[in-house]
């Protein structure tokens, strides 16, 4: 079903007496009125997933895990599975990220096989895609998106599709401080949308929640989230701190 998400990826930031005060904070700022606009998740390193879940189960919010093994159990070492994340509670998992593809080498195949253990066990993937500012260049962006998500996601039926969330973010874009304009955005999206109703409908390309990453912020969040096919978004920096993270939400 399609919804406004703002999600924080913490990624490898805060000690977990730093976490903890974070979440405290974040949970005393969020209103019911916000709430009730926007589904707001929290996405800490798996260490502080645990805590993180409690408090946010108490206040209304929801928490994902950054990355999840592509392997159900077993000799993995340093590994951590969908079924551990979903057992404390967990409803979101973000797959792909650019840096996890970057420096940990993931390819789409392996995403594939990612995605098909977060569905398994209940969690919904937050897809990530995007192009690097070169691709961008030479104006190839939209076939690379296009791969990207014909490798990871397209073989999956109509009835698991539905329950993935995407998250465009462009390369450039993060943690640069220069984020897609609201145009950029609105275009990759739109294109995103029209490869899903390609390959499923249109009904389940209507329905999918798209959301941006990439340098949002307070500031440029308003224009960003007003365009009609950004659902929401995927915030790195900007959610590290309970007052920035807050007010992007306000702006949904
Ligand atoms: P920044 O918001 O810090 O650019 O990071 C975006 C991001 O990578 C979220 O996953």
């Amino acid at each position: 079903m399609r919804k406004k998400i703002v999600a924080g990826n913490w990624k490898m930031n805060k000690t977990f007496s730093e976490a903890e005060m974070l979440l405290e904070e974040i949970a005393e700022l969020l209103t019911d009125d916000l709430l009730s606009k926007a589904t707001v998740v929290v996405c800490p390193p798996s260490l502080y997933l645990e805590l993180a879940d409690d408090i946010a189960a108490e206040n209304g919010f929801y928490t994902g895990a950054q990355n999840l093994s592509d392997k159900e159990s077993g000799a993995y070492t340093g590994e951590i599975s969908a079924a551990m994340i979903k057992s404390i509670g967990v409803d979101y998992v973000i797959i792909g990220h650019s840096e996890r593809r970057t420096y940990y080498h993931e390819t789409d195949e392996l995403l594939k096989e990612k995605v098909l253990q977060a569905l398994k066990h209940e969690l919904t993937p937050v897809f990530c895609c995007g192009e690097v500012l070169d691709q961008r260049n030479q104006s190839i962006h939209f076939d690379v998106v296009k791969k990207q998500l014909e490798i990871a996601l397209f073989d999956l039926s109509p009835e698991e599709f539905s329950k993935i969330v995407i998250a465009y973010e462009p390369v450039w874009a993060i943690g640069t401080g220069v984020n897609a304009t609201p145009a950029q955005a609105q275009e990759m999206h739109t294109y995103i949308r029209k490869l899903i109703a390609d390959r499923y409908n249109k009904e389940i390309a209507d329905e999918t929640t798209i959301l941006y990453g990439g340098s949002c912020n307070e500031k440029n969040a308003p224009e960003l989230f007003s365009q009609p096919d950004v659902d929401g978004g995927l915030i790195g920096g900007a959610s590290l701190k309970a007052e920035s993270f807050i007010g992007i939400i306000k702006a949904i």
